[in-house]
């Protein structure tokens, strides 16, 4: 049986950077996030026959990701498993800061899952993503996701659904490429480097509660002002890391200045950067279109796109 499932991406307003068991893949932080809409992947599974297991990325045979995929789907299924035919596709640039791997893998078992016929819940399901990349597991729930890092495993839970706190999010592209150096090893060298490392560690608790209290009481402000501490101190460790790492290019610097301008101008909007050089300004939906038409217009951005919030991770067809 073929099935396919779609993710959207989802987005970090308090940041996962670090990795408590390297061998499990469970996060040393917890992090809140958002989910997007209009951003997806989509994901084919389908069991059969010996061999090896094939992967197709946008149409293209893609050998380089099929060990990580390969490693999933035992998780998912069990390494005495058939061999697996998976074809993916996104409508955005993968590898280049964008969480495509949170929607890949999202998207991943819940379709091997169904294809399996486990049944598995939805913590469940995040869990095994989480295994797989630790963002992914946000992108089985849709909305405000909280996961909570605990010693042995990871919790989740919805703080809004998505139709309850309408943000929307204009994602300003600097650089289409791959990015230079993959997160999860960034992460241990930053971890391994950093004489950031133990206080950005030691502080998250505080930025996760500041967070959590500006959902709850739909303070944009607060979550703003929360927002982009966490994410400047997640890059202060990259960048102390040892060879530094920065992800960051003129157009990044120039779409944080043009963010700030417009907060100073009265709109409601904050910046975050993930493990690439592009934007991702989050706004309240009156100020979408100014967001966007600046973003736009900042020099070195190749392209824009916007998104309101959007459900988790679930089966289109079977
Ligand atoms: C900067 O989930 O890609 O986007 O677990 O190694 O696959 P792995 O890392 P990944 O890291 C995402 C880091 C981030 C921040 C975030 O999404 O919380």
């Amino acid at each position: 049986m073929k099935v396919t499932a779609q993710a959207q991406p989802n987005i970090a307003l308090v940041k996962y950077w670090g990795k408590r068991d390297l061998a499990r893949n469970l996060p040393a932080v917890s992090s809140l996030s958002i989910t997007l809409d209009s951003l997806w992947t989509r994901m084919s599974v389908s069991f059969g026959g010996a061999g090896t297991d094939s992967l197709e990325v946008n149409g293209a045979v893609a050998p380089t990701m099929l060990d990580r995929v390969s490693g999933c789907l035992d998780l998912v299924v069990g390494s005495e498993r058939e061999c697996a035919q998976v074809v993916s596709e996104s409508n955005f640039p993968i590898g280049a800061g964008l969480a495509s791997s949170a929607s890949a893998f999202a998207a991943l078992v819940v379709a091997a899952d169904e294809a399996a016929g486990s049944g598995r819940d939805t913590l469940m399901l995040a869990r095994l993503a989480g295994a797989a990349s630790g963002s992914a597991a946000r992108s089985l729930y849709g909305g405000i996701v909280e996961l909570t890092a605990g010693i042995d495993e990871i919790d989740l839970r919805n703080l809004a659904e998505h139709d309850e706190w309408p943000l929307e999010v204009v994602v300003a592209v600097t650089e289409k490429g791959q990015k230079p150096v993959g997160s999860g090893e960034a992460m241990v060298r930053g971890a391994g480097t950093s004489p950031f490392y133990s206080s950005w560690i030691e502080r998250q608790d505080e930025d996760m509660k500041c967070a959590r209290t500006a959902v709850a009481e739909r303070d944009f402000a607060s979550l703003a002002h929360i927002a982009e501490h966490n994410c400047l101190k997640m890059h202060s460790v990259m960048w102390t890391s040892r060879p530094p790492i920065v992800y960051w290019n003129k157009a990044t610097l120039g779409c944080m200045e043009v963010v700030r301008s417009l907060r100073a101008a009265g709109h409601s909007v904050f910046f975050t950067i993930d493990a690439g050089p592009q934007v991702k300004a989050v706004c309240l939906p009156e100020s979408a279109d100014a967001v966007e038409a600046a973003l736009s217009a900042t020099h070195g951005v190749v392209q824009t796109m916007r998104s309101g919030l959007g459900t988790g991770a679930r089966i289109i067809a079977t």
